[in-house]
This record gives C-alpha cells, structure tokens and sequence, in this order.
C-alpha cells in the first residue's frame, strides 16, 4: 500500500504550477461523446478520475488516444452502446454525465447511479427531473437509470437546488435537442462555463453560461475541434491553504485570478497578503500573524465547499476561534476524527465547525477519508513538525495531479512510498 511521508514544519517557497481543473474535465470528456468527430482536449489534468471516465467512454465504443500525459482526443463518431457498467460507473460521481450524453447519441439510455465521495445523501433527483421537463421517460431502480429520449426536445428547467451537475447534465441533454431550453436556478461554477464554451466551440447555441439562467437553442450536430481545458480553482486554492499554513511564500501559477476572489478574500481576511498578477496569484503568509475568521461555504461565486477541508485545517493553525459552516453538503465533516489525531480541536454541530486554533500540531498517521480530506491532511502535515504518514492515497490520485513533485519543488520535505 502507497503512503506519503511528510516532515513538517517548513515553509513552503517557491513556485507552483497548476493543472487542468478535474471537474472541468471530467463533464467535457462526456460532452465530446455528443460530437461524432475528433475533439482534441489539452490542459487534461493526469489524475484517476480521468483515467475512470476515459475508460466508461472507451467501453461505449469511443475512440480515445493520449499523445501525451495532458492531452486527449475522443472521437466518437463510432459510439455503439447505450449502457454503462455499473462497476465503472460506481468508481466516480462524474460518471451521472453519461446519462445527459447518451440521450444526445441514442433514443434510450441505461446509467447506474454514480459514486463519488460520501457527504450523506447525494440525490440526483434534479438531474432526472430536468430529463423529464425535455421530453424523456426516466424510470430508476436500485442499479440504473433509465432512460427512454425518443422524445427528447426543448424546454424549460427550473431547478429548485442550485446543482453543478444536474446543470451540467441538462446543459449535455438540451445541446442536441430540437428547439429551445431555458435552465433557471442554474450553478454559476466556472467548470459550467467552461464546458458551455467547449461545447459552443463545437457548435453549440449556448448563451448565459455562468449566469442564473441558461438559454440553448438545439442544433443539428456538433463539430470536431481543439479545446483547452481552465485551470483547477480547487487545487490552486489548496496550495493556497499550504503556503499560509506553513507560513510561506508561494507563487501559485496558471490560474484565473477571477476564479479565486472569494478565496483569496478569505486569506486577505486572515492577514495573509495576496498578490494577484494576469495569470498568478502570490500568497505570502510570512509577514504578519494571521487572525481567525468565519467562513461559510457556497455555491460560486461563493467560498468552494471543496476548500472546506484546506481551510479548516489553515485556521487550526491560528490562534483563536475560528467558525466554518458548510452550505453546501448536508454532511462534509467526517473526515475531523483523522485530523483530530494531530492534536487539532475542533467540535462539529451539524453544519458548523468550531475549531480552536493555535495548539502545535502532533505528527500522527492518518487515512484519507475522500479526496479533500485527503488533500488537508497534506496540508495539516505540512505544517507539523515531525514526519506524518497518510494512507489511502487513491483518493487523492483521483483530483492532484503529480502532488509529491509539486510539493517538492516549493520545498516541501514529502515522499511516496511503497509499504
Ligand atoms: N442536490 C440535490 N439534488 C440533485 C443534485 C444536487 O438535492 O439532483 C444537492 C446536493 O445534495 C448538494 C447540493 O445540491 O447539497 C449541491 O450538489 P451539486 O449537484 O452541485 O454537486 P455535484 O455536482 O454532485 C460537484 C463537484 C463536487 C463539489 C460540488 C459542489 C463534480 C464531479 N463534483 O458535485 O466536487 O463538491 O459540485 O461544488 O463536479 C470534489 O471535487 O471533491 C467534489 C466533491
């Protein structure tokens, strides 16, 4: 069993570069299925969850090459199955996107429900409902969605949550579909942007994308071309929350600064001092002592629920109580329990994370509970003096690209190891 050793306590300096963001990449691979056509994907981050979905759409009959390690072309112009395994599909949350692309191939569609990291219930009910207002028949068991698209045409969607992937799914289902959609209550994410402007690349009528209300007009079919998947907000955001808990100096390169505001607010809050440049943010947390805050997280342009875990153990390491609230998943605080074996004091209430920060942190061996727990974990290491251990690295291979070789080279004393 792989684990990563970590000797804590140092500042990171130095910088970072980011790579292709994975929920970005994990709907355009399906998106590419609505093309019958080579579509040339760069910037792909080389994580598990791509390799997952890669192998889901190979097995449906598409054509997929890798010419090197952040780039994919799938051309599906030879897609022959409907039905997904659900053994591939109960490996990630993304793979729910096969059911908003296979409408768009076929008149029917069979998807197992996903699987995905456990924050309690994680209803697909929008996803299903937004099929049905666009002329499907959607019947679901224990195992399956299924669904029947032979009437598949335009419509209106309200949605009564505000979901990243049921917006997605309906924005896959309405691309191909006759007539015209309107999405109301949609998610603002920039992974939702991004897959709109891949899918507008291609051919797509698609307008309002990052806003509330998403307008499509249905077209004949798409074309091949090139498209460049954004950057990670979310890894970026959690070599933000390593850099200011070991009380550095990094340079956090290839982002979009816009896709940052409501975090890199969060840390200026805190004291630590952000630099923003076109295409760079520099986060520097060696100069003043930092102060505790209160964070709530959001859907976009809200404070990214999948920093929650980061940030909860960037505030552990200030002193004073500091409060998060998650306002997103109903239950995202399993993971403390690991986090509590370093000495970190924090009380769960439902929603609400009290952490009393400033005690030192105490080296311990953790176990990745999902994969932004997992990502804190390394955070919290790195900011402990003493060796760390953390296991169950396959939840962390799934979202961070090459973590060991980034970390390293800010300066970060972290290596993998075979048991
Ligand atoms: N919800 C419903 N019904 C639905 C769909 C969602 O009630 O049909 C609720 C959920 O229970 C949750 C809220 O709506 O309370 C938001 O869920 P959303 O659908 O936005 O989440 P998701 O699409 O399943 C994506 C990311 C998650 C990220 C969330 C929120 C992907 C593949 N996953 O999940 O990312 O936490 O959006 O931003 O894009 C991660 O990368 O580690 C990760 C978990």
């Amino acid at each position: 069993m792989d684990k990563i050793l970590i000797n804590g306590g140092k500042p990171l300096a130095g910088e970072v570069h980011i790579s292709g963001a994975k929920n970005a990449a994990v709907a355009i691979i399906p998106a590419a299925l609505l093309v019958e056509d080579r579509c040339v994907i760069e910037n792909v981050p080389d994580i598990s969850d791509v390799d997952s979905i890669l192998q889901m759409i190979v097995s449906l009959g598409a054509e997929v090459e890798k010419p090197d390690c952040n780039t994919v072309v799938v051309d599906a112009t030879n897609l022959s199955v409907n039905v997904v395994d659900p053994e591939l599909a109960s490996k990630m949350r993304a793979s729910y996107y096969l059911m908003g692309a296979l409408i768009g191939r076929f008149t029917k569609a069979k998807v197992p429900h996903p699987g995905g990291c456990n924050f309690g219930v994680r209803p697909i009910d929008q996803h299903l409902k937004s099929f049905r207002c666009l002329g499907c028949e959607v019947v679901a068991d224990d195992i399956f969605v299924d669904i029947d698209a032979s009437g598949l045409q335009g419509g209106n969607v309200y949605f009564d949550v505000v979901s990243v992937g049921a917006t997605i799914n309906a924005i896959l289902a309405a691309t191909l579909a006759p007539g015209k959609t309107v999405l109301e209550n949609c998610a603002k994410e920039p992974h939702v942007v991004d897959l709109a402007n891949f899918l507008n690349s291609m051919g797509a009528n698609i307008r309002g994308a990052g806003t509330d209300v998403i307008k499509i007009i249905g077209v004949g079919s798409l074309r091949g071309g090139t498209y460049t998947i954004i950057p990670d907000q979310i890894e970026a955001g959690t070599y933000m929350a390593a850099a200011a808990a070991t009380r550095g100096d990094v340079v956090i390169n290839n982002i979009i600064p816009k896709h940052m505001e409501a975090i890199s607010a969060k840390f200026e809050e805190m004291g630590v001092t952000i630099e923003e440049y076109d295409e760079a943010i520099r986060v520097k947390a060696n100069d003043r002592p930092l102060k505790n805050i209160k964070v709530k997280t959001l859907p976009y342009p809200g404070f990214p629920t999948d920093l929650q875990p980061p940030m909860i153990v960037l505030l552990s390491t200030v002193e004073g109580t500091s409060v998060v609230t998650e306002g997103v998943w109903e239950s995202r605080f399993q993971y403390v329990a690991e986090l509590e074996k370093m000495g970190i004091k924090i009380d769960i209430n439902g929603t609400v994370a009290t952490i009393e920060g400033g005690a030192p942190l105490k080296p311990a061996e953790l176990c990745a509970t999902d994969l932004r727990a997992g990502a804190s974990m390394i955070v919290a290491a790195l900011a402990c003096n003493g060796v760390s251990e953390i296991t169950q690295l396959r939840y962390i291979d799934r979202g961070y690209e090459h973590i060991v070789d980034k970390l390293r080279a800010i300066g970060a004393d972290v290596k993998r190891v075979d048991d």
